[in-house]
């Protein structure tokens, strides 16, 4: 019969006891130490579908947007109905605060899952990619923006990133957005023909975006581009500098005025993390405010701030190493009694949670069960053969110190063994 493999950009995560640089293996811990910061800065956690009506991402991400024009997984269900596997993650998350009538609320919620977005495969770049994101909803600007960098100096420290940087910018308020965008257009429009069809488009539905322009040519034209730094307000520009400042010991920020964002909701701050580990796909983590986007949705008037990590693209830069648990290889040599060595099992299993207690369900000889204990990391070997369990005992061996000597213990003292390990 033929094959069948995963679509193009798509990863299956195993992850393997014998290999802790198995890039699975680093992923699920980059998931697990994100868990521990996000329960750190006190979020709760929220689930949302991975399947939404198609409009929620149009609404919101917005229709010019590459992620929604171009991007988006989206087919017809049973009903005709429009719907679309998500993006990203933030539209759901208001969608269902809207939904569930609590956008009256503060909230710090966090999440993680996996997204689509339809682009070309590269290093860090997948079309089904998980993304760790946090929502702070109800604070006005000024209080969560500190919060927020905050916790992304802490990720940057925790997960021990090479020399990362966070660059930032202010989109301003309405009106300073409002007077800049005209300020841009009648800058390039002289200059229309020189720029690309897609950058064409932009300059009449969404002048920013063009800042972020891969084009050579069009970065060259944007030297001399009027700078969005001339139409803040003082607010925004104070904000930035505060933020540099309060953060300058743990974290590289700078402030970057043609900084913009591939989605249309951001109103205020807008941030990027980038590592040159990265490669072309710099942009580890991104997110900024969005106080316009819980009206826009139906809801009420809720300032809101957010960002999202890329786990892989995270994971790809992290020096963190995970420390494994201490593990214990439990192999059976029993012809008759095999039951009663899985019942010893299932009750030091019960005694010490801490630690991990691997059965080897193998019929194979004790020699090579040694063998699969040690190239799976584990510190000890129980051994349990007839002789054993006729005299209710067992073999420990440790398999970290060399040439160390196999003590036989009685099952009660394997069982303080096991209970005062770490
Ligand atoms: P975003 O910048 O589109 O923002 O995505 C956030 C992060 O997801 C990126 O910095 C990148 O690390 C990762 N990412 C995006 N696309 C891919 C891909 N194709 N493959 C691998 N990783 C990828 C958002 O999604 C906003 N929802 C962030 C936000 C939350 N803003 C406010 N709240």
């Amino acid at each position: 019969m033929e094959k069948i493999n995963s679509l193009t950009g798509m990863l299956d995560l195993i992850s393997s006891k014998s290999d802790q640089n198995e890039f699975a293996n680093k992923i699920f811990s980059t998931e697990e130490s994100l868990r521990v910061i996000f329960e750190n800065f006190s979020l709760c956690e929220i689930r949302t579908p991975a399947l939404e009506n198609t409009n929620l991402f149009k609404r919101s991400v917005g229709d010019t947007s590459d992620i929604v024009n171009k991007e988006l997984y989206t087919f017809l269900d049973k009903n005709e109905k429009s719907i679309s596997l998500r993006p990203e993650g933030t539209a759901s998350v208001i969608r269902s605060v809207v939904e569930k009538k609590l956008d009256g609320q503060l909230h710090k919620l966090w999440y993680l899952g996996p997204m689509w977005r339809y682009e070309r495969p590269q290093k860090g770049r997948f079309r089904q990619f998980n993304q760790a994101g946090v929502e702070i909803l109800g604070y006005e600007e000024g209080v969560a923006e500190f919060d927020l960098v905050s916790l992304i100096c802490s990720i940057n420290k925790e997960l021990k990133i090479h020399e990362p940087i966070l660059k930032i910018n202010h989109l301003g308020d309405k009106d300073a957005k409002k007077e800049y965008c005209k300020a841009l257009t009648d800058f390039l429009k002289p200059m229309e023909n020189d720029l690309d069809e897609k950058d064409q488009e932009r300059l009449k539905k969404n002048p920013l975006r063009i800042l972020d322009s891969k084009n050579e040519e069009i970065k060259k034209i944007l030297v001399n581009a009027p700078s969005i730094s001339d139409f803040l307000p003082s607010s925004s520009i104070d904000l930035l500098t505060k933020l540099k400042k309060t953060f300058s010991d743990d974290c590289n920020i700078q402030i970057d005025y043609n900084l913009v964002r591939g989605l249309d909701y951001y109103t205020g701050l807008v941030f990027e993390a980038i590592s040159s580990d990265l490669g072309a796909q710099d942009a580890y983590l991104g997110g900024g405010r969005y106080d316009s986007l819980c009206k826009n949705l139906g809801g009420k008037d809720l300032p809101a701030i957010g960002m999202a990590i890329g786990i892989e693209r995270l994971t790809l830069i992290s020096n963190y190493k995970h420390k494994n648990k201490t593990s214990i290889s439990f192999i059976i040599i029993s012809g008759n009694e095999e039951p009663k060595a899985y019942k010893i099992a299932h009750d030091l299993r019960a005694l010490n949670k801490q630690i991990n207690i691997d059965v080897q369900l193998s019929y194979a000889s004790l020699k090579s069960k040694l063998r699969k204990a040690n190239k799976n990391n584990a510190s000890y070997a129980v051994i349990i053969g007839d002789e054993e369990l006729t005299s209710n005992t067992a073999i420990l061996k440790s398999l970290k110190e060399k040439d160390s000597e196999q003590s036989i213990l009685k099952i009660d003292e394997l069982k303080k063994f096991i209970l005062n390990l770490e």
